[in-house]
């Protein structure tokens, strides 16, 4: 058996289309999906989810899931609208249809599976909310993380670095990123997992595709799309850089138009974006 464990798409759809080709030249019995599909290239928006909603896929909620199901119930006010900072989140809403946004909100925290040969449970982050991120040097959280649950295999995303640990008995194993991954490989991550002689063998995968063109895909003024391409691009994560540079000078959040767009034309100045 062998599945697919695909996380943290974020809208970047030549991304998706290299990990699913990759994917299709495996025999794939199941695939799954962890969360943050949208928000970071808002120009793919449609055909991202499109494309996700017709997948054969197991699919749970993410943190940008959960944002636009707010934006959409009116429960995070008008900071969208107000200010700059959140301009890839509203760009993004915009361009979803009201049977998107249904099919988003309707989307489950987590789900318990159980096939022919193992069991597992699929998360974002992680299976109690409000823990530590999930990350491989913080085993503490794993061990906490691994206690949470029944099943033998947990599978979570959100800190867009692969990781495949065991902690309490369990395996735990995030596939990295599809779309912004933080690894610096530069390439799209998922992971396969195989199931053999009643042990999973995880292989992570980073598949390139063309920079250039996503590139050219982002609008001059579409600053955030940017950072996320310096983010793959350096294997750090950019954008936080961005948000605590910003809150720094603000101290606040959100920040101040002013303050966001005078911080992006630096960025842009010294060639970052
Ligand atoms: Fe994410």
């Amino acid at each position: 058996m062998t599945v697919a464990i695909l996380s943290d798409i974020h809208g970047n759809l030549p991304a998706l289309e290299a990990v699913l080709a990759d994917a299709a030249r495996e025999p794939v019995d199941h695939m799954m999906i962890l969360g943050d599909i949208l928000t970071d290239f808002p120009q793919f928006t449609a055909e991202t989810l499109r494309l996700v909603r017709s997948l054969p896929a197991y699919v749970v909620r993410g943190n940008r899931e959960d944002y636009i199901a707010d934006h959409t119930a009116g429960r995070d006010g008008d900071d969208w609208e107000r200010y700059a900072s959140f301009a890839g989140n509203l760009e993004t809403f915009r361009r979803l249809s009201a049977a998107d946004l249904a099919w988003i909100d309707a989307l489950p925290v987590q789900l318990a599976l159980t096939f022919r040969d193992f069991s597992c449970r699929m998360v974002h982050d992680a299976p109690v909310s409000g823990s530590e991120p999930l990350k491989a040097q913080n085993k503490r959280a794993l061990r906490r993380a691994a206690r949470a649950v029944r099943e033998p295999l947990l599978f979570c995303g959100h800190t867009h670095r692969p990781m495949v640990e065991r902690a309490a008995g369990k395996w735990l194993v995030n596939p990295g990123s599809v779309g912004v991954n933080f690894d610096g490989t530069r390439g799209a991550r998922y992971a396969l997992l195989r199931w053999e002689d009643g042990e999973p063998r995880v292989e992570t995968r980073s598949v390139p595709y063309d920079l250039a063109v996503l590139r050219a895909s982002c609008a001059p003024d579409d600053s955030w799309a940017r950072v996320c391409l310096r983010s793959i691009e350096t294997g750090k994560n950019c954008n936080l850089e961005l948000i605590r540079e910003a809150q720094k000078r603000a101290g606040c959040w959100p920040v101040p138009n002013d303050i966001w767009n005078a911080l992006l034309r630096e960025w842009r100045t010294e060639g970052k974006i």
